[in-house]
């Protein structure tokens, strides 16, 4: 293939091309015919006539003549090939700009060939005049294509210039990760969650692999003298049911599982007001979790051992109705879901009329406990494998593979933002998450993972 052709070539001579970018996520090519497309057949008649003019015309007496005329020929030729391969591949392909440009080149040269041969002509007096007039045909129809060249090739090219430059721009927002949650003055000067690092602690428990259901973490609100204290629920009944919190007094006995105090709300498990679900949290010194068999919030009070319920509204799901899971597994008994953040307690169920919905409520500490702001989002909640709050936002993760559970969604209390496009990625240890929560106290979050307690540093904006 001449130099001059390079392999990459594409229609574009013919064509306009509108990039368009739609919402950020798809890149969009149209690709409409030119109304007038390149004269093809005018380029032939004059091709045709110069064969004509080869032939009519004396080589001896016109070698000038001659080797202009050939050296056209062969400019056409070319130019005829070009146009071809130009026409055939027409796959779409964005390099039409450097085609463009041969042409341009190749036409170039053939008008200075004619402008040569024009001169040629002008000065042999003995020329052929039909001749002569044939070849003055022949640079009018150069002209008439060096026309098209200059109103139509030019600028389609500089056109396709700015379009594959708008293109390569939407290429790159398309590869680009998602922009970090825009920053909003709040109750919390740390911003939003837009990365999680870690695992920093990954231990089992005291009770080994036993139970795969539970949780743990630290109360953002600590009693007086409990400051660094952890707790631990594990479901010791059917991988549903628990009827004490075990504390230790440090991260490290935890970890090493050495004098664990256990409180018990009940001396059996399960019965009324003892827990059900993985999802439990603490805060105030107190135990939030679902009230075995009853759609309510249970509360524990540590210290004076009593127990206070709030109702779910009417008909909220509970005992594995709306639970969360992801294609390979379902968490058994989680409709409810607590979380702590920097503003207190919350709750997240879901009810038939918000079609299995996530459904978030705020929980008044009060005596009893009661219900206070809800949010209705349209987060479904089966596709969730944990939810969890972090300053007035409530974040969900979804189940990526057995290394990778994905921050998925946001839903801001404050301006009811949704948003699904969030892609922080949590490294597992263990295939499932079973439950999830965030400790506004060290900006941590605190994973129940398969029997294996594991923890992780929130990054945040
Ligand atoms: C010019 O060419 C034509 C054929 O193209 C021929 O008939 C004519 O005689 C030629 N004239 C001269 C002066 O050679
Ligand atoms: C000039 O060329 C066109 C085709 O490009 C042809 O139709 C026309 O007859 C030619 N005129 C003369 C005088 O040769
Ligand atoms: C999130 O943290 C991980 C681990 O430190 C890092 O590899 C990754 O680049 C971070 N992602 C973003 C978007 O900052
Ligand atoms: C727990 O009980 C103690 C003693 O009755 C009380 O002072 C405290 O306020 C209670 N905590 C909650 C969260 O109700």
């Amino acid at each position: 293939m001449p130099s001059s052709l390079l392999s990459v070539r594409s229609a574009a001579i013919f064509l306009v091309l509108f990039s368009q970018c739609v919402s950020g996520k798809d890149c969009v090519c149209e690709l409409n015919s030119l109304q007038r497309p390149f004269p093809m057949d005018q380029l032939d008649s004059i091709q045709t006539a110069a064969d004509k003019c080869m032939k009519s015309i004396s080589s001896a007496e016109l070698m000038e003549m001659d080797i202009l005329m050939l050296g056209v020929q062969r400019r056409l030729d070319q130019l005829e090939e070009t146009v071809s391969v130009l026409e055939k591949e027409d796959d779409g392909n964005l390099y039409g700009a450097v085609s463009l440009r041969i042409i341009e080149l190749e036409l170039a040269e053939v008008l200075e060939l004619m402008a040569k041969l024009k001169k040629t002509i002008e000065l042999n007096k003995q020329l052929n005049e039909s001749t002569a007039t044939k070849l003055q045909n022949m640079t009018e129809g150069m002209t008439t294509l060096e026309a098209f060249d200059v109103s139509h090739v030019v600028i389609k090219q500089r056109e396709n210039l700015r379009i594959k430059r708008d293109l390569v721009e939407c290429q790159h927002e398309l590869k680009a990760t998602p922009p970090p949650p825009t920053p909003r003055p709040r109750r919390c000067p740390q911003g939003l969650l837009v990365n999680v690092t870690g695992p920093r602690t990954y231990s089992l428990t005291q009770y080994g692999t036993s139970y795969p259901y539970g949780a743990w973490g630290r109360d953002p609100k600590p009693a007086p003298g409990k400051e660094d204290m952890y707790w631990l629920v594990a479901l010791t009944s059917s991988n549903a049911f628990a009827n004490f919190v075990r504390h230790y007094s440090t991260l490290s006995t935890l970890l090493v599982g050495v004098g664990p105090v256990d409180t018990t709300i009940a001396s059996s498990n399960p019965t009324t007001n003892t827990i059900i679900g993985p999802n439990v949290v603490q805060y105030g010194d107190a135990l939030y979790y679902g009230c075995y068999n009853t759609p309510s919030v249970c509360r524990f009070n540590i210290s004076a051992r009593s127990i206070t319920n709030t109702p779910l509204p009417q008909n909220s799901g509970f005992n594995n109705k709306f639970p969360f899971g992801h294609l390979d597994a379902t968490y058994i008994y989680t409709d409810l879901d607590f979380s702590t953040d920097e503003s207190g307690v919350w709750v997240v169920y879901t009810a038939p009329d918000n079609f299995g919905n996530v459904i978030l409520s705020e929980i008044i500490e009060g005596s009893p406990p009661s219900l206070g702001r809800t949010w209705r989002t349209s987060l479904h909640k089966r596709t969730a494998t944990n939810t969890f709050m972090a300053c007035g936002v409530l974040y969900a993760t979804r189940f990526l593979d057995k290394q990778t559970e994905e921050i998925f969604y946001s839903f801001d209390t404050e301006t009811k933002e949704e948003r699904y496009d969030l892609r922080i990625h949590i490294k597992k240890m263990q295939t499932n998450i079973q439950s999830l929560n965030y400790s506004p106290r060290d900006r941590m979050l605190y994973a129940y993972s398969d029997a294996y307690i594991v923890s992780y540093d929130g990054v945040f904006q």
